[in-house]
């Protein structure tokens, strides 16, 4: 795949790490710089094989997660905030759009609310980058570290995983940790929209699968010597 010049500046990607850094301070640590800064890397390696700008891809990643609904205080200011630090940054009011579109298309929360956003490439990328995170060791690791920054159960055996779920269920019911494996987790390898990143998202959900049936068999005991392990 060729490179494709970029029409973002490296001073901007400069500042826009700066701004993360800055901003992600403090964050819930599956949500941290950390998390921005390994989607940056696994967004870019899926632009070598799939295509678009990589400045687009590395400023969308960044900032992906800034103005989170679910981790900011004040939503409305956070957005304003981040608007007009990109403003600021002098990029094109064509590149600006783009990436906004980027970050508000994004969460797979919008996508139950209905919003599609424009798929380009980046927003590809981006998003595929972001959900990759979210699978394999360090997706088990977040999804523990993000419930127990909520107080949320590891498991409860009496609350059985939501099959349907409108964005006020996902966010207010009670659930576990655990059953975020099959409401959304597991859901995350068929959503991939490249397929570098479908391939890419295998290994990672068979480990979600292996890791669970593992959990629940210890929650049983069965793993002990002399259990009787169900075919
Ligand atoms: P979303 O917008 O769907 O919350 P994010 O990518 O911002 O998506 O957040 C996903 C990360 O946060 C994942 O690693 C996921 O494990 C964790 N997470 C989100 N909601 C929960 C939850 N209810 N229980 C456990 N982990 C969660
Ligand atoms: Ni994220």
């Amino acid at each position: 795949m060729t490179t494709v010049a970029s029409s973002v500046p490296s001073s901007v990607l400069a500042a826009a790490e700066a701004y993360a850094r800055e901003k992600l301070r403090g964050r819930e640590c599956g949500h941290d710089f950390f998390h921005a800064d390994r989607v940056r890397r696994t967004a870019l390696r899926l632009r070598d094989a799939e295509g678009g700008d990589a400045g687009i891809v590395e400023l969308a990643a960044l900032l992906h997660d800034v103005a989170d609904p679910k981790l900011v205080p004040d939503v409305a200011a956070a957005q304003q905030d981040l608007k007009d630090f990109l403003r600021g940054t002098g990029i094109s009011s064509a590149d600006l759009l783009h990436v906004l579109s980027i970050l508000e298309g994004m969460s797979f929360s919008k996508e139950l609310a209905g919003i599609q956003a424009e798929k380009t490439i980046e927003f590809q990328v981006v998003q595929d980058a972001d959900r990759l995170d979210a699978l394999g060791a360090i997706g088990i690791a977040r999804c523990f570290a993000y419930g127990g920054s909520r107080n949320q159960l590891l498991y409860d055996p009496a609350i059985p995983p939501r099959t349907q779920m409108d964005n006020k269920a996902y966010r207010e019911e009670k659930s576990s940790s655990l059953n975020h494996f099959p409401e959304k987790l597991f859901l995350l390898r068929d959503r991939m929209n490249t397929a570098t990143a479908k391939r890419w998202a295998e290994k990672r959900h068979a480990f979600l699968v292996e890791y669970r049936d593992t959990f629940l068999r210890e929650w049983d005991g069965e793993d002990f010597e002399g259990s009787v392990i169900p075919a």
